[in-house]
């Protein structure tokens, strides 16, 4: 039996091993990766599954920067799952754990590369009809997820990378930057109480929803043939 842990510096190897696997060598080319080159993964939001002493999933979110104002948003990925460990629920108790914990965080606003037929399970929504877009990335596969009423009507725009600046989190613009500090610092770093979180939870977690906990197995145990295993079938997974 798994069990979804933080991850630990030690794991960082087996990660590796695992992305690689599940995305295949070439996974750094990807458009996404370009907001990841230089920036650590955000430590309270990476998990990983583990059965006994080996990796079975892993779950990362990188810290970026939405639009002109710079509004600080989460980029969900990568996520993968060992391909002989596919169906049994490791990938939904991943991003059902992170998101819950992205929301009490205070974060508002999570956006990532997929293709159709997983996220929207999470609550996922594709992203451009609300004005995102990814340089380099087609439109259709970006999705949204807001973690808080109307985190959708305030941000829209192209995707940023967050770069870190002698230790801090700078966007490229830095006097932009340290104007969005400035005004946003108050909903930043002080997240509502936590009654208001969970009322506004209650419409927005469909990660939390009964099945979600604890379930080894594929609910319907259809085929989750859409994504092989690096190799499988000679394909990627066209995701990141
Ligand atoms: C995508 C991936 C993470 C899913 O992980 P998993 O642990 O196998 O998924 P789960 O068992 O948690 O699946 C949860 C539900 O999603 C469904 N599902 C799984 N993969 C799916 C897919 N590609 N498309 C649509 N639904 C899918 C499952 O059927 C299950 O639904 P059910 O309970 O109603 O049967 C895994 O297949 C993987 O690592 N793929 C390669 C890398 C990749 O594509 N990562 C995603 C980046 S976009």
């Amino acid at each position: 039996m798994y069990k979804i842990l933080r991850e630990r510096p030690a794991d960082a190897g087996d990660i590796e091993q695992l992305l690689d696997l599940a995305f295949g060598p070439n996974r750094l080319a990807k458009a996404s990766y370009q907001y990841r080159d230089g920036v650590p993964p955000i430590p309270a939001l990476s998990w990983i599954a583990r059965d006994g002493a080996k990796l079975v999933g892993t779950l990362r979110y990188w810290p970026i920067l939405v639009g002109a104002a710079e509004t600080p948003a989460l980029l969900l990925g990568p996520l993968a799952v060992d391909p002989t460990r596919r169906g049994e629920g490791i990938g939904r108790m991943l991003v059902a754990r992170t998101l819950d914990q992205a929301m009490l965080s205070g974060h508002r606003l999570v956006l990532l590369v997929a293709d159709p037929g997983y996220y929207e399970q999470f609550g996922c929504l594709p992203a451009a009809p609300f004005g995102f877009s990814m340089p380099n990335e087609k439109p259709e596969r970006l999705w949204v997820r807001p973690l808080a009423p109307g985190a959708l009507a305030s941000v829209t725009g192209a995707i940023q990378p967050r770069r870190l600046v002698r230790g801090r989190s700078m966007s490229r613009r830095p006097a932009a930057a340290a104007r969005r500090a400035t005004t946003a610092r108050g909903r930043r770093l002080t997240p509502p109480p936590r009654t208001d979180l969970r009322r506004l939870m209650m419409p927005l977690t469909p990660a939390s929803a009964p099945g979600v906990k604890g379930r080894a197995q594929s609910r319907s145990g259809r085929s989750l043939g859409m994504l092989k295993p690096n190799g499988a079938a000679g394909t990627q997974p066209n995701c990141s």
